[in-house]
């Protein structure tokens, strides 16, 4: 396979376009319930000094090997090992990246029909003067039918794979345009809001007031996870999506105001979530369905609060939706590099996708009590260990090929900075990133 021609319209697009894969139920779904999980503000501390030192770098690091590959992951770490005299075997790392998000877009597709569920209810009024009592219980109910849990699964899988099967670059520009400031924007009016309400202390200091002493490697690990989850670094994903990125453009630039977007609407999710938590005395480690029974809470204090939520599930379903489309795109990628058309590529990407993700619909009924690794049902499993492990191992091995494989430059060339600035990245990510998340791993797994 050669070069590609194809590129984003503009910086901005590229920007758009890795701010959409990267904001999704990471930042409104995940980090709220994990960060409750794991006590609060040592877990953010954590996770934001990982994504400083090394979600960012090897975000910068895995676009960039995209960008001087300008292929599919498989294809790029192929021809770009070749380049340097290195491993032919550097193309698994794209086939590992591509298992990952295979795994990972298997729950996330569930998890978005929650969201399709929790719109459908909020447009119909169904939260309206509901006690959260009566709304956790609307939700388990939900969960134990698994008939509407895979239909919701099947839609949201078949919105992702119709983009998918077009070519992702062009569907989504202009979708990313529209919907980013919007989500940004109402998540801003939730946090403003909670500010007016009793429970915005006690989540200030639940989130920003760490206590050391619950320092474990667990939740090291966990916030390290969460750190390359969050940015959508790891699996190749983002590699796939540097290989159109326009030929004039700094990279370190762009994926900072993409880690900096993407850690303020989480700080945003967190402070309207935990403020509805503390207010109603709920419990910040409910798990995954924290969001769910929190948010409709939150918003029915606003006045036209039913009209707010369905507008805010429409735009997190809006922001799941490019997140998902990223996760397709490693997979497709990869069988189109076999010689699959793009078409048929999606559709099998799709059938596996969709077989896997109801172990996850019905984790929640037939199969609740069968358990996998420890007492963890297939949903606790899947939604762990390939973000736990699989990203931060995908993430070093990135890490390595592009500061010590790569030939100078190359890199420095698909970079778009100057000499000292390139210095600066590779010594960050020679003798930090690789590093750390080497010893995090180590001391999670021992
Ligand atoms: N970054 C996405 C989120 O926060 O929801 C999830 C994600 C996308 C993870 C793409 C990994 C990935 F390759
Ligand atoms: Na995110």
């Amino acid at each position: 396979m050669n070069e590609t021609l194809e590129r984003w319209s503009s910086r901005r697009a590229f920007i758009l376009a890795v701010t959409g894969a990267a904001v999704g139920l990471g930042n409104i779904w995940r980090f709220p319930y994990i960060t409750g999980e794991n006590g609060g503000a040592l877990f953010l501390l954590l996770y934001v000094a990982f994504v400083l030192l090394l979600g960012l770098p090897v975000m910068i690091a895995e676009i960039m090997i995209g960008r001087a590959g300008r292929r599919g992951p498989v294809q790029a770490l192929r021809h770009l090992a070749a380049e340097a005299g290195a491993s032919r075997h550097w193309r698994w790392l794209g086939v590992f990246g591509a298992f990952t998000v295979f795994c990972i877009l298997s729950f996330y597709s569930v998890v978005s029909g929650w969201s399709i569920e929790f719109l459908v209810t909020a447009v119909n009024g169904g939260f309206v003067g509901a006690s959260p009592d009566e709304i956790g219980a609307g939700f388990e109910a939900f969960l134990a039918d698994p008939a509407r849990m895979t239909f919701n699964h099947t839609l949201f899988l078949l919105m992702t794979l119709l983009v998918v099967a077009a070519g992702v670059a062009k569907g989504l520009e202009k979708l990313n345009n529209l919907l980013m400031p919007l989500l940004y924007l109402l998540l801003l009016v939730l946090a403003v809001h909670a500010a007016t309400t009793e429970g915005f202390g006690p989540a200030l200091a639940w989130l920003f007031l760490p206590d050391l002493s619950a320092l474990r490697p667990m939740v090291v690990m966990q916030a390290m996870g969460h750190a390359f989850f969050t940015l959508a670094v790891g699996a190749c994903a983002l590699m796939a999506y540097g290989a159109y990125m326009p030929d004039q453009q700094s990279l370190p630039k762009a994926a900072g105001a993409v880690a900096l977007l993407d850690v303020t609407v989480a700080l945003l999710a967190g402070i309207a979530i935990f403020s509805a938590v503390f207010a109603q005395g709920l419990d910040p480690a409910e798990g995954p369905g924290l969001m769910f029974v929190t948010l409709p809470i939150a918003f029915a204090e606003l006045p036209w609060g039913a009209l707010w939520l369905s507008l805010f599930f429409l735009l997190l379903l809006l922001a799941t939706w490019t997140s998902s489309i990223n996760l397709a795109e490693p997979m497709v990628a990869t069988l189109q590099a076999r010689g699959l058309k793009r078409g048929r590529a999606t559709a099998i990407v799709g059938v596996a996708v969709w077989l896997l993700g109801l172990l996850s619909v019905f984790s929640f009924s037939s199969l609740a009590e069968v358990t996998w690794v420890g007492d963890m049902t297939f949903f606790a499993l899947v939604t762990t260990v390939p973000t736990e492990i699989f990203l931060p191992v995908g993430g070093l091995m990135i890490a390595i090929f592009a500061a010590w494989i790569m030939p100078e430059t190359l890199a420095r060339e698909a970079l778009g900075i100057g000499p000292k600035g390139f210095r600066l990245w590779r010594t960050v990510v020679r003798w930090v990133s690789i590093p750390l998340t080497l010893v995090v791993l180590v001391a999670g797994l021992f």
